[in-house]
Formats: C-alpha cells, sequence, structure tokens
C-alpha cells in the first residue's frame, strides 16, 4: 500500500532493498489514500481490507489527509452530497483490524549528523547512544475518538455524578468540550506483555511504564498495575516507571539509560516523536502496528507533498526501509533484517552518500547540486553495503 505522495516513492525503494537481501516474497498491490477518496469517496477501499484480509500482513507508505471540508471539496463532483465523509484510512486499518499494538524503535546510528549531542561537563559534547523502543498502545484512550461538544443530556447527567464536575457545573453545557480516555485492562496488558516480550528476545534490561498514574489514577494507573504485575514473568527485566512530563525531560538529559518504554495512545504519540528527534527524525523513524491477525509496517512520516514532483525524488527512504525491516523481524526473518540495518549504519558512518535532511539543508531542486544523495542513490547505497 504506497498511497500517497512520497509513500509511493519509498515504498519500492525499500522492496528494491529486500530483494537485494535475498527475501523472496510476492507483492500484492492495495489501493489506498487520497486518490480514492476523490474517485470512490473512500479512501480505503473494500477490495484493500479483503486483500489484508488474506495476506495478514502489509507495508504502508504514508496517505494524504486534509480537514473534512477540504477533503468534500476534492470529491469527485458525481460523488459529491452523497453522504461521503472522509476518514483517515490509517486510523481506520488499524481500529478495523485491532492493530493495538504500535512499536517505535529509535536507535542512534553513528556518523549520523542529525543525532542529539549534549554538552559536557567540562565544555565539550557527546552523543549518547540511543537504543529506545516505545510501545504504543494503538486504539485507545484519547485518541479512540469517543468525544463532544455541547454533550448530550446522558452523558452530561452522567458525569455529573462525579463529584469534581462540580466545578464545571457553572459552565453552560454547549460550551463544554469532552474528550474521554477510555482504557480496557485487556489492552494494557497485552501492550505491556508485547514490551516486555520484545525486551527479553532482543536483550533490553529495562521496560519503562511511562504514564502519568499521580495524577491521572483510573487509566495510567491501570497501565502502572499491569506493568508490576506482567514484570513477575519476566524476573531479568527490570520494570521503570515515570512520568510522561519528567519523561520529556529526561529525554536529552539521559536518554541512553532507556531500554523499552510503553505509554497509552496519546503519551507514546509524544515520547516516540520526542526519542526519533535524537536520532534523525522522520527520515529515520519506522514503525510497526501489529494485531493479533495483521501486522502493517510504515515509516512515521506522511505523504510531504512537497517532495513530489522533484526529478529526481530527494526524500530520504531510511524510515521506509527500516519500517521494512520490522516486517521481518516479525516475520522471524531477523537476520536478514540486521544485515539491513548493518547496511544502513554502514552508509550512515561512511557519510558519503546523504539525503537532504542529513545535510541539514533545505529540501528543494537545490539540494542535488548541493550534494544531497537523491533517493535512488540512498537505497543503491544501502544495496551496496549489503554483504
Ligand atoms: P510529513 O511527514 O509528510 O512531512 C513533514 C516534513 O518532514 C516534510 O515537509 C519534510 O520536510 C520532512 N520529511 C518527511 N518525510 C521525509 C523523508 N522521508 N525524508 C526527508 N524528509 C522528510 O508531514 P506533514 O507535512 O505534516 O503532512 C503531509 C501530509 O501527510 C498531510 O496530508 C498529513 O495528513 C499526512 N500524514 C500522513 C501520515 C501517515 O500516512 N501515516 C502521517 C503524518 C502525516
Ligand atoms: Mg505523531
Amino acid at each position: 500500500m504506497p498511497g500517497d505522495g512520497i509513500g509511493s516513492i519509498v515504498l519500492p525503494e525499500a522492496i528494491r532493498v529486500l530483494e537485494a537481501a535475498g527475501f523472496e516474497a510476492e507483492y500484492v498491490h492495495g489501493d489506498i489514500g487520497w486518490e480514492f477518496w476523490r474517485k470512490e469517496g473512500n479512501p480505503l477501499p473494500d477490495r484493500t481490507i479483503e486483500l489484508l484480509e488474506k495476506h495478514n500482513i502489509g507495508l504502508f507508505g504514508a496517505i494524504t489527509s486534509k480537514p473534512k471540508d477540504k477533503a468534500a471539496e476534492e470529491l469527485d463532483p458525481s460523488l459529491r452530497e452523497k453522504g461521503f465523509v472522509y476518514f483517515s484510512p490509517i486510523v481506520r486499518l488499524r481500529q478495523h483490524f485491532d492493530l493495538d499494538i504500535c512499536i517505535r524503535p529509535c536507535r542512534s546510528f553513528p556518523g549520523n549528523p542529525l543525532n542529539f549531542i549534549r554538552r559536557t561537563a567540562d565544555g565539550g559534547y557527546e552523543e549518547p547512544a540511543v537504543d529506545t523502543v516505545i510501545f504504543r498502545q494503538n486504539t485507545e484512550g484519547l485518541y479512540a475518538g469517543v468525544e463532544w461538544t455541547n454533550p448530550p443530556d446522558q452523558v452530561y447527567q452522567a458525569l455529573m455524578t462525579h463529584p469534581k464536575m462540580k466545578n464545571f457545573a457553572g459552565a453552560p453545557r454547549e460550551e463544554l468540550a469532552i474528550s474521554t480516555r477510555i482504557f480496557t485492562r485487556k489492552a494494557c496488558n497485552r501492550i505491556v506483555r508485547a514490551a516486555f516480550d520484545y525486551a527479553k528476545k532482543f536483550g533490553y534490561k529495562s521496560v519503562t511504564i511511562c504514564e502519568k498514574p499521580n495524577v491521572i489514577r483510573e487509566t495510567s494507573g491501570m497501565m502502572r498495575q499491569a506493568g508490576r504485575e506482567i514484570a513477575r514473568d519476566y524476573p531479568g527485566i527490570e520494570l521503570w516507571e515515570t512520568n510522561i512530563d519528567a519523561q520529556m525531560m529526561w529525554l536529552t538529559k539521559n536518554p541512553e539509560d532507556y531500554g523499552v518504554i510503553v505509554s497509552g495512545n496519546m503519551f507514546g504519540d509524544i515520547v516516540s516523536d520526542g526519542f526519533a528527534g535524537l536520532v534523525g527524525g522522520l527520515g529515520f523513524a519506522c514503525s510497526a502496528n501489529l494485531g493479533d491477525r495483521c501486522a502493517i509496517f510504515e515509516p512515521t512520516h506522511g505523504s510531504a507533498p512537497k517532495y513530489v514532483g522533484l526529478d529526481p525524488s530527494i526524500v530520504n527512504p531510511i524510515a521506509m526501509i527500516l519500517s521494512a525491516c520490522m516486517m521481518l523481524d516479525h516475520l522471524g526473518e531477523t537476520e536478514r533484517a540486521e544485515k539491513i540495518r548493518g547496511a544502513v549504519g554502514k552508509v550512515v558512518q561512511a557519510g558519503k552518500v546523504r539525503t537532504y535532511d542529513m545535510m541539514r539543508i533545505p529540501g528543494s531542486r537545490e539540494a542535488i547540486r548541493k550534494g544531497a544523495a537523491s533517493t535512488e542513490e540512498m537505497t543503491d547505497a544501502i544495496i551496496g553495503a549489503l554483504e
């Protein structure tokens, strides 16, 4: 599912690398994205859902999303005012297949000019080796969409039974905005267990539950409880607990101390973007969405429409390639995944082939003249570094 914009540029590059690494697979194309919204009134056609039902595993590039009214304007004239409403296809995929576990590894490659550096006490600099993997609950919490402005009667009355609602009793109901944060025990247990399993498989010494249970007692408290119970099954791995606010402060102070981190949906979103920023940002940030029966691998970045028309293309394919490596890990092809990650590491370390983002220059046609590698050249270099 290449999707829109640079999604359809980087995904074929990742497949080139998979093939060069000797991974044998048949790739089936899935339609997704803006084009299908405009032509069919559905950015995630049923045929794509059916393909995934059949194959259970997907590589996804990126899609373009626009606000509802803008989306309605771009719909094919024959489809207008027929009740089609735009929704994000990737959010719908996560919900449809209950892809409740999101994994976002953030590892620095030595030699990456985008790596975070820190001043030392003697005035010098050091570059902490970041190797943190964020497990984000992907389907519940603040992003589940259970929310109202001007809540209906039953909701309002029910809320008013809570003693703390006294503080809001004076506000006109139509001026109340409510977004719920619902956690289930099952989902907390699943994300925490997935994190511990991962820590065990890949040798991480700690799992940190990053929430805010001192204030958000019920939901964060449930996640903390899941951590404490499940940790008992993993005697070799330490359980740490942090609060999201303090975690973001420690992000630049001692990021190298954190192994696996588990958070609910929103805090997981925040902390994973934070860590991704330490290791190269969107050009390097990969992710997996896992459910019981289906798995989808995607870079964190979007469709970056402003870079679509450029020939040659200049965007960094590494985030997509690392996402494909996560797919290999998931399929038990860890050795091949390591080989590809090793090749990425060699290219980054050598520093001869760098996309524009790695040179810290603006992304434009000029970038190539200034010595930036094209998307294809970066992929070629990675393929060349595979042994
Ligand atoms: P974006 O991630 O597409 O781009 C933000 C900026 O990051 C780009 O302008 C570029 O400077 C840089 N960038 C992104 N990917 C890069 C790469 N591979 N190499 C080098 N630089 C890269 O986010 P933006 O601009 O906020 O959104 C553009 C569209 O993408 C929107 O329609 C948005 O809804 C959608 N989007 C889709 C996502 C998805 O498919 N999962 C995630 C985020 C945004
Ligand atoms: Mg985000």
